[in-house]
């Protein structure tokens, strides 16, 4: 199955870096530069859609003349939705709508994945094999989108900034800039990787680690008000809502 990608960015780059080298050898990668959107689509049986929502029509335009059946269109384009696609790449093709997020570049990110029309087997197959090694993916109803656009694909931005307030609250408490970004990072970092190897219920976790009397219970007084959940909740809506705007 040739490998293609219109948008040579770094998501497209993340997604090449996480493919095994013999396949990753044989991909057919078009930038702005160097035009070879024509070659991609001509050849191409598998063609990831990688450029800007804004940039999509365009590309549309010029490579759906060459685009024929048998080939499929995955777009990582937040917002685009298999119905948008469908009128800019044409009905012959198969599409495959993906919602990935950026830790992909460290092999570990989250990929939503929804099968459009005339998306074979072996081609939406192929996207999982290709995005399962970098990092999860879950099959997904499209409806569902928005909120993994606001939650999953937006959410690295999210985590880095409660890295960045805990690091600024240990600068706060005396520590070196670097040593608190190392703590902030690890101590994320191990949290995740715990809950999600034991699958320990979150509410358990959370009881288990704030001891009656101790430092947690006594930092999570603060952190556990009404107030930080409403404010969480109210920054997936609005990343929701702007999704919905781009599509
Ligand atoms: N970054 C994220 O965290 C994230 C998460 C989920 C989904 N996505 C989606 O992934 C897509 C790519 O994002 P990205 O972060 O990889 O963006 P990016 O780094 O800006 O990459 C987009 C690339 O497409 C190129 N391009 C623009 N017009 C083109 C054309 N006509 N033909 C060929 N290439 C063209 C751009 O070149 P120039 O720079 O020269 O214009 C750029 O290299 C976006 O649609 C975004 O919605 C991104």
């Amino acid at each position: 199955m040739k490998i293609g990608f219109l948008g040579a960015g770094k998501m497209a780059q993340g997604i090449l870096a996480a493919m095994p080298e013999n396949d990753r050898k044989k991909v057919l990668l078009s930038c702005i530069e160097d035009n070879r959107n024509a070659e991609v689509a001509r050849s191409c049986d598998l063609v990831f859609l990688a450029v800007r929502p804004q940039d999509v029509d365009s590309v549309a335009t010029e490579v759906r003349p060459l685009l024929s059946v048998g080939q499929t269109i995955v777009s990582i384009v937040a917002g685009k939705t298999l119905a948008k696609l469908r009128t800019a790449f044409g009905p012959r093709v198969g599409l495959v709508r993906v919602m990935p997020n950026l830790a992909l570049r460290a092999g570990a990110g989250m990929c939503a994945i929804c099968p459009g029309p005339k998306a074979s087997k072996e081609a939406v197959a192929a996207v999982e094999r290709i995005l399962g090694g970098a990092g999860a993916t879950v099959r997904l109803r499209e409806k569902d989108f928005d909120a993994v656009t606001a939650l999953s694909g937006s959410g690295p931005a999210y985590f880095a900034y409660m890295e960045q307030a805990m690091a600024e609250g240990g600068v706060a408490l005396g520590l070196k800039p670097a040593v608190a970004r190392l703590l902030a990072e690890q101590t994320m970092y191990g949290t995740a990787k715990f809950l999600r190897e034991s699958g320990m219920d979150l509410g358990a976790f959370i009881a288990g680690v704030c001891t009656k009397g101790g430092t947690t219970a006594a930092g999570m007084k603060f952190l556990s008000s009404p107030l930080f959940k409403k404010t969480v909740a109210k920054t997936l809506a609005a990343a929701a809502k702007r999704s919905r705007e781009l599509a």
